[in-house]
């Protein structure tokens, strides 16, 4: 249960059936109104003037839409989309290969762009910039250098932490996008968008229900949805009711708020350990036995959000509430 729980919650792993509930237009994309406004002013600007759209930087914590956006602006702007994502360009020839292959237009998507390396990104610089690749071909005293053109294209972004950017790279990006957690009604309308698309029923109360618990993202919200699916035909319902997600929440370990036992382990940490904080980002996370990454990426976004736990020079510390949600005192 403790494994698998803790792999339930991850917002990392991919989804089944994700593409037929990823949003495929703006007009599906539920909730953040206002960068989707903008988003389609700057997508009719460009598509009116033939041009390439500015360069876009997606970020905010895993599963809250950033591959599903990058998407609908190739979708949007009726160009091809090509993806790849940082890890996966160890040299300048493997990001060569694919700006050379771009059409005129199309959107080129790099996932996880804050971990590229120091070399590839100034080949992005000029591509950027001026739609040219400076290459070196050749080695030692015969190496010489080639500039050769681009089509113009628009490069999207995806980050979880735009803090690693390095400043030149981020100060090439026309267009920045943010997403923060989804409130409780958006996560309830796409609970109710997605039962439609796996032609689940659920009721509204449900709905409402599933949305509190799934952590402000909207990957949770689908995976919550479709476990209450499984529980529901586990006992012959063809409607997903409260009593369904209760059950559901209960099997999984899941909180009124949506924490797991990660979640809570990592609060308890803190006050059993270190007294409530501060505490560095090192201990705690051998103390957890959990990468830092995962920590600063999935665990304390949410935690943070909600205000029990806070960062400060000196390390973490617990809230008021933090202690109160894990029934204890400060
Ligand atoms: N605004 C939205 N409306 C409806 N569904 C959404 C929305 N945003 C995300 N989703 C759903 O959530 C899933 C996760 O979104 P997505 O894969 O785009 O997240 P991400 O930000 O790229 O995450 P990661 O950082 O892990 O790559 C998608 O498959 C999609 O179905
Ligand atoms: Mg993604």
């Amino acid at each position: 249960m403790e494994e698998q729980n803790k792999r339930f919650l991850d917002p990392n792993i991919p989804d089944e059936m994700s593409a037929t509930i990823r949003p495929k237009t703006l007009s599906d994309f539920i909730g953040h109104n206002d960068l989707k406004q903008n988003l389609s002013v700057f997508v009719s600007a460009a598509r009116n003037r033939g041009e390439a759209m500015d360069h876009v930087l997606l970020y905010g914590p895993p599963g809250l839409g950033k591959t599903t956006l990058a998407h609908i602006i190739a979708n949007e702007l009726g160009t091809n989309f090509r993806a790849t994502s940082a890890p996966m360009l160890t040299k300048q020839g493997d990001l060569a290969a694919i700006l050379t292959a771009l059409e005129p237009m199309d959107v080129l998507f790099i996932d996880e762009i804050h971990r590229l390396s120091t070399a590839i990104e100034e080949v992005l610089y000029s591509a950027m910039e001026d739609f040219k690749l400076d290459i070196m071909l050749g080695e030692g005293p015969t190496a010489k250098s080639v500039r050769i053109d681009l089509p113009p294209f628009t490069l999207v972004g995806a980050t979880t932490r735009t803090g690693l950017l390095s400043n030149p790279l981020r100060d090439r990006f026309g267009i920045d996008l943010r997403l923060s957690f989804y409130s409780a009604d958006d996560l309830a309308k796409i609970i109710m968008r997605s039962a439609g698309i796996l032609g689940t029923k659920i009721d509204d109360t449900g709905a409402k229900m599933l949305a509190k618990s799934s952590r402000g993202t909207p990957r949770i919200a689908n995976r919550l949805l479709k476990r209450a699916r499984d529980f529901a035909t586990a006992v012959g319902k063809d409607v997903i009711d409260v009593d369904t997600i209760k059950t559901t929440l209960y099997q999984l370990q899941i909180d009124d708020m949506g924490l797991d036992k990660i979640d809570r382990e990592y609060i308890n940490a803190i006050i059993k350990n270190y007294a409530g904080g501060p505490v560095g980002i090192d201990n705690l996370a051998a103390s957890l036995s959990e990468p830092v990454d995962t920590i600063e990426d999935v665990i304390e976004p949410y935690l943070m959000q909600l205000g029990f736990v806070q960062r400060t020079p000196r390390g973490r510390v617990i809230t008021e509430s933090g202690y109160k949600h894990v029934g204890l005192e400060k």
